[in-house]
Formats: structure tokens, sequence, C-alpha cells
């Protein structure tokens, strides 16, 4: 497939705006015309001549400026880009375009590209973990819109955390990635992602904190790089990723049944989902009454999903996630032994930052005779660099 020849740059105003100057010389350095837009608070941060003067076209600045739009209206701009890029996107500029609003020349560009888009957020910290912010980004996504970061680390004011925007580098490889990386082309792959509930009696469940986050990043990623995914679900808030069959179960057992059921069918399974191990013995038919000052609960074990997925005889390339609290690298070892996996992803949980909940993580993945280590990054960014792993290691390994 051929790369994107003509890129739309879309500039929004927050400080890492004089980072897209850089983007445009890369972009430029892949032989791609650039075409940029600025918004009237991008303008405050960089001058458009700057802009100008790299990508060697005029910078359109308004909607209703008779100029430009006699030079290429903005509904001809919008059909002249093989792909749009927002970055910085700021919160505003996330906001807006997740409610279809076309208040100036960025938005209604948006409104009016029907060719792939891809955004990268800047802004502070707190700004970025709002859930107001989440739910936007998770909205763009559903509409198909690629989200390139943020970035963990100091901030422009001051704050450390989740917000900068990615490198013009990691940018520019993403945008271009997007057509050359389809690692995982023509194969299905099947994941499994957040908590399970474990009933106790009609209103009371036993369950843990995963938010589906890690394996729903998982299921895009699979999805960007050419595969048919198939997402099994236990309850969490995030919305169904666009172009992924999304199973929903509620208990260990049912996400066994649907695991199982479609997994000889599958070339690749990720086991991301955070399951029970142990399940009320008895669920009672009615609310447990308040009795007594204390009370036992008795548990039984679940199915392990993992091991039987690789016990099967047509089995997957199959991996494993570890979430550890302790000696991360011996019991992901262990783990991976154990069940008879091709590689195992270990995540720290409990600390804080990372694992459960998070909006990052960082993994130690190991395989039968190596290991990697994926750097603390968005959940996004890390999805991609495991599913790149995974077909490297599949691969390799020559498994079906
Ligand atoms: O969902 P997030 O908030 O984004 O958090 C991500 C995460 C921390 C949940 C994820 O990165 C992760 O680590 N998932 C696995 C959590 C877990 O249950 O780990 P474990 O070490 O207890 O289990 C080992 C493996 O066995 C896991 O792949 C698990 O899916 C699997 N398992 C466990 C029990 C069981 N009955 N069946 C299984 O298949």
């Amino acid at each position: 497939m051929s790369e994107y020849k003509r890129i739309l740059l879309g500039v929004s105003g927050g400080i890492a705006a004089y980072k897209s100057a850089e983007l445009v010389r890369l972009i430029r350095k892949r032989g791609a015309e650039v075409r940029v837009v600025m918004t009237a608070s991008a303008m405050q941060f960089v001058s458009p001549l700057t802009f100008q003067a790299l990508s060697g076209n005029a910078v359109q600045t308004d909607l209703l400026d008779a100029e430009s739009e006699n030079a290429m209206d903005h509904i001809s701009l919008a059909r002249w880009a093989d792909a749009m890029v927002i970055a910085p996107a700021t919160a505003n500029v996330i906001a807006k375009l997740s409610h279809g609003l076309a208040d100036d020349l960025l938005s209604t560009l948006y409104l009016a590209a029907t060719v792939p888009v891809y955004i990268a957020p800047a802004m502070n910290q707190a700004m970025w973990a709002k859930p107001v912010t989440q739910n936007n980004i998770a909205t763009l996504r559903q509409h198909g819109v690629q989200v390139i970061g943020p970035e963990p680390g100091e901030q422009a004011c001051g704050e450390t955390g989740l917000g900068r925007m990615s490198e013009p580098s990691d940018i520019c490889a993403r945008l271009f990635a997007g057509l050359a990386v389809r690692c995982l082309e023509g194969l299905n792959v099947l994941i499994s992602a957040g908590p399970t509930r474990e009933p106790l009696d009609p209103v009371r469940y036993l369950s843990n904190r995963s938010s589906g986050k890690m394996g729903y990043a998982l299921a895009e990623a699979a999805r960007n790089a050419g595969a048919a995914v198939t997402l099994v679900s236990g309850p969490v808030s995030l919305a169904p990723p666009a172009h992924v069959e999304t199973v929903r179960v509620e208990t260990a057992a049912q996400m066994y049944e649907a695991v199982l059921t479609r997994a000889e069918a599958s070339d690749i399974y990720i086991g991301a989902a955070a399951v029970a191990d142990y399940t009320p013995a008895v669920t009672q038919p009615g609310k447990i009454k308040k009795e007594g000052e204390q009370t036992h609960l008795i548990l039984q074990k679940t199915g392990d999903i993992l091991a039987a997925v690789a016990a099967l005889g047509r089995r997957p390339f199959t991996v494993g996630f570890a979430a550890e609290t302790d000696d991360l690298k011996a019991y992901a070892r262990d783990k991976l032994a154990r069940k008879n996996l091709d590689m195992i992803a270990a995540n720290w949980v409990g600390r804080g930052s990372g694992g459960f909940e998070s909006e990052q993580n960082a993994l130690e993945v190991f395989w039968k005779d190596g290991k990697k280590s994926l750097a603390m990054t968005g959940k996004p960014r890390l999805a991609e660099q495991l599913i790149e792993l995974i077909a490297e290691r599949r691969a390799v390994t020559g498994r079906k």
C-alpha cells in the first residue's frame, strides 16, 4: 500500500504547538506535502509564518477568509488530504470534535474530512484524566479517530503525569505505520478484557479493579494491525471499539464459555482480563442478612481460561498477562511454564502508577528463551508495542 502523499495538519493552542514545526519537517522528509491549519489560540504560541516557511504552503487560519476560500475552499481542503492529523489537540478541540461543533476552520475541516484522522492530545495531566475528557476521547475513538499518546512525564505547567504530546518522530511514525505496519493482516485475534463479577446474592458480587482499558487498547491495536478482532469483555464502562466484535459477559464461567467456544477458530488469544480465581460456592437466591459479628464465605476455584486455551489441540498463539504485587519476574515465568503459554506480559499492580484502572502501564514480557521490557507509557501506545511483539514472536515460532 502506498504512503500518504498529502497531509492536512491542524495545530491548536497549546505549548506543544512549537513541536509541530518539527512534525511538518518530518512529514515532508517522508515525501508528503503538508498544508497547515491553525486555530486562533495556536497563533498565540507560534506564528503562521513558521509553518508557512516549513511547509512551503500558505497557512489557513480563518473559516471566513475570502482570500483563502478563493484559493482552496474548506471543503476542497478536506478533500485534498489523504489524512488529517491534529497536533497538538487540546482538551477544548477534543471536546468540540467529539460533539460535532464546527465554529472554526479546524473543527469544520474535521467534520468535512472523509479521510483517516489522527489526533495527538496535549494538556495538563488532570485535564486529561477528567472523565469528561476521557469520554470525549472514547467517542472519537469510536468514530474511528486514531489517538496518538499522550505520554507521561514532566509538563510545562510543572506537574508530572500523562498529558505531554508525543514526540513528533513518534507521531510521524504512527501516521505512516497506520498504512505500513499491518502485522496481523488476515488473522483472527481473540482478546479478553475487564474484570469478572461473581455473584454472592442478587445484589452483591466479588470483583476487582480492572477497568478494561488495557484489553480494549489491545483490541484497537490488533484491529489497526489488520486483524479481525473478537473482544470478550467483563463489565466495564468503556464503549465497544469500532469494527471489533464485542461479546459482553459477567462471570468467570461465562467468560470461560465465551472464550473457549471461539479459541480454536482464532490465530491469537490474549488473556488481558482479570478473571476471578474463586467464585462463591453457592449464590444465595435472596439477599444475605446481616447476622452475627462475623460471617464466612465458601469459595470455589474457577476454571483457568488461559490454561484451557493453551491445552487445546488446535491452540492459538496464547498470550497471558500476570498482575503481580511482588516478585514479578518469578511469578510471571512460573505462569508462563505452568500454563504452557507462548508469551506472558507481566505488570505491577497495587503500586499507584500503572496496572489496574490507570491510563498508563509498563510491561515485562517473557517467552521461553527471551524477554523484552516495554516502558511506562499510555495504554494505547503500549498495546501497539505489545501487538507488534506478539506478531514478531508468532512469526518466529511458526504457530498456526
Ligand atoms: O483493565 P485495566 O484497568 O486496564 O488493568 C489492566 C490489567 C492490570 C487487568 C491487565 O494488564 C492484567 O494484568 N490482566 C491480568 C490480570 C490477572 O488476572 O492476572 P493473574 O496474574 O491473576 O492471572 C494470570 C493470567 O491468567 C491472566 O492472563 C488471566 O486472564 C488468566 N486467568 C486467570 C484466572 C482464570 N480463572 N482464568 C484465566 O484465564
